[in-house]
């Protein structure tokens, strides 16, 4: 599977997310978020409408107030940070797709290259 350099863990403080384009000409950013050593990363691609809408409104701004969910701040949505689930707003029932992240031995964070084209998940 091809891979494509996304950045360093350290790159995300404890308890932030932030988004990065896997390639300049990439649809949409990943967003990976960090939680103590744990890394959770999601299409920035909120599945309110097809095709997709970037979710933050400003650069990074991707976790709620309380920083416990990921957030749309479209129309208010809020994703679970574990599964991806929305779990309130307008597109309960629907996901955020979560990427895959590979990690070499000094914590240099890749993606497989299809997320470069990667837009909504339908549902
Ligand atoms: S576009 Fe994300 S909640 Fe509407």
């Amino acid at each position: 599977m091809a891979l494509l350099p996304l950045c360093h863990r350290d790159e995300i403080p404890d308890g932030a997310a932030r988004g990065f384009l896997p390639l300049p000409e990439a649809l949409r950013r990943v967003i990976v978020v960090r939680r103590g050593q744990r890394l959770d990363a999601y299409m920035d691609s909120c599945p309110h409408y097809t095709g997709g809408t970037p979710m933050a409104w400003r650069r990074d701004a991707y976790l709620n107030g309380d920083g416990t969910h990921l957030a749309c701040h479209a129309h208010c949505a809020l994703f679970d940070i574990d599964t991806g689930d929305c779990v309130s707003g307008p597109c309960l029932g629907r996901k955020l797709t979560r990427v895959t992240l590979t990690e070499d031995q000094v914590g240099y964070l890749s993606v497989p290259a299809h997320v470069a084209g990667c837009a909504a998940r339908k549902e």
